[in-house]
């Protein structure tokens, strides 16, 4: 399998009533193509932190970060955020006052990356997959199940055509049928779609259900 996403001596620190208080200390780590890997550690340990540094979010203090064997900081974080990666957050961020399909359709312009030329369509198809039947991608979000709203930010991260997806919590606010059913959509990206996807959880049903469990403890990452 070839590799993704490589970090290298991240290093990140913040100080706290006087003491540098070292969250991320020369962390390294090789992410693969094609993997569903979940980042498990205590609350507290740096987790969001690492996710917002590898999602070009947060700058760390030093260390290097390669996609697809181009240092970011070369290439520019702008472009990297903007067309090799998507977020999927555990509120799902999604814009309230737009449907479904109109968050979709706003991600897509927002990007480089080349897409196939009936947008509208294929938004909507995108949706169907993921459970959105047409007369719910029709509705504003705020009308859609916790569930559904998750759906709808999963078809948006996948809409732009990226081959990393990062995930916080994705799950945090779902009930357990429901966090099954997500965790199967992100299962079935990676294996069957070659998508890679990064989740950070403190669940063990997702964490069980990765391909790679990674712990993040005193600022390193470790296979699990
Ligand atoms: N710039 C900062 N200033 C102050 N505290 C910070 C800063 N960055 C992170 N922290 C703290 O570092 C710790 C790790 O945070 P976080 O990454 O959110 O952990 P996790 O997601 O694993 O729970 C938390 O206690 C957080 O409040
Ligand atoms: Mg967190």
């Amino acid at each position: 399998m070839s590799e993704i996403l490589k970090l290298e001596n991240i290093n990140y620190s913040y100080i706290d009533g006087g003491y540098e208080r070292q969250i991320l200390k020369d962390l390294s780590y090789t992410f693969e193509e094609g993997k569903f890997y979940t980042i498990l550690g205590p609350s507290g340990s740096g987790k969001t932190t690492l996710l917002s540094i590898i999602a070009g979010l947060d700058s760390a203090k030093s260390g290097e970060i390669y996609f697809k064997g181009t240092n970011v900081n070369e290439s520019g974080v702008f472009q990297y955020r903007r067309n090799g990666i998507s977020i999927v957050f555990q509120q799902y961020n999604l814009i309230s006052y737009l449907t479904a399909v109109e968050n979709v359709l706003l991600a897509m312009s927002e990007t480089d990356n080349e897409l196939p030329k009936d947008r509208k369509n294929v938004a909507y198809n995108l949706l169907e997959r993921f459970g959105i039947v047409k007369t719910k991608a029709d509705r504003l979000v705020t009308q859609l199940s916790g569930g559904e709203q998750q759906r709808v930010a999963i078809a948006r991260a996948l809409s732009t055509n990226v081959d990393l997806i990062f995930a916080d919590e994705p799950t945090g606010n779902l009930d357990t049928a429901t966090e099954k059913e997500i965790i199967d959509i992100f299962k079935s990206l990676a294996h069957e779609y070659g998508k890679t996807i990064i989740v950070v959880t403190h669940s063990d049903a997702v964490s069980e259900m990765s391909d790679q469990r990674v712990l993040l403890k005193d600022g390193i990452l470790e296979k699990l």
